[in-house]
């Protein structure tokens, strides 16, 4: 009996501390999980599948070039950022494009000018410190456009 209630108490303690850890990034005084209040984009199945291969692609670039900053390698990492330039948006079809509302557009070509830009500092001087502060910067925006905007993908009743 007392042991049971003791691991009931160990249980709760457990459970009370995964929840502190959980609510730890937001506000101490929100107790609930917030609604989703970001703008929604809303796309095709397929046309989401393809921003977030492009979004996955962007965090292996961001963890390849911290690697080579690391080193440093400043050649490896003009040809990481150059990979995350200008070079990717040609990839996205038109159709998607124009669906995407101008900020958004302008947010993420901003980002990828910026990589042509880290590109070309980190061949020229050749200065870690530069670079990561480039990086910092570039990462604020990540984190703007993830702070504004969700991807749905609309629900259609006639697609069978
Ligand atoms: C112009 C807007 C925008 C920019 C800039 C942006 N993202 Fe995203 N990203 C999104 C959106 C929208 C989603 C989907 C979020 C959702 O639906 O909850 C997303 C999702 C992701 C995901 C999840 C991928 C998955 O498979 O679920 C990763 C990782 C990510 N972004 C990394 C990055 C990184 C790293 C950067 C900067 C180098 C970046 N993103 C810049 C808009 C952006």
């Amino acid at each position: 009996m007392k042991s049971s209630s003791l691991s009931i108490a160990g249980a709760w303690l457990f459970l009370a501390f995964n929840h502190a850890l959980a609510a730890e990034p937001h506000s101490a005084l929100h107790h609930a999980p917030a609604p989703d209040t970001r703008s929604v984009l809303a796309l095709e199945p397929d046309e989401r599948a393809m921003i977030l291969e492009e979004m996955r692609m962007f965090l292996d670039g961001v963890h390849k070039m911290t690697g080579a900053l690391a080193k440093p390698d400043m050649a490896a990492v003009a040809e990481i950022a150059r990979s995350m330039g200008q070079i990717m948006v040609h990839e996205v079809p038109p159709a998607l494009r124009a669906k995407l509302p101008q900020e958004f557009r302008q947010l993420g070509s901003s980002v990828h000018r910026e990589f042509d830009q880290i590109a070309l500092d980190a061949g020229s001087l050749q200065d870690v410190s530069h670079s990561l502060n480039q990086l910092s910067a570039t990462l604020k925006k990540c984190v703007s456009c993830h702070a504004t905007y969700q991807i749905q993908a609309p629900i259609h009743s006639d697609s069978h």
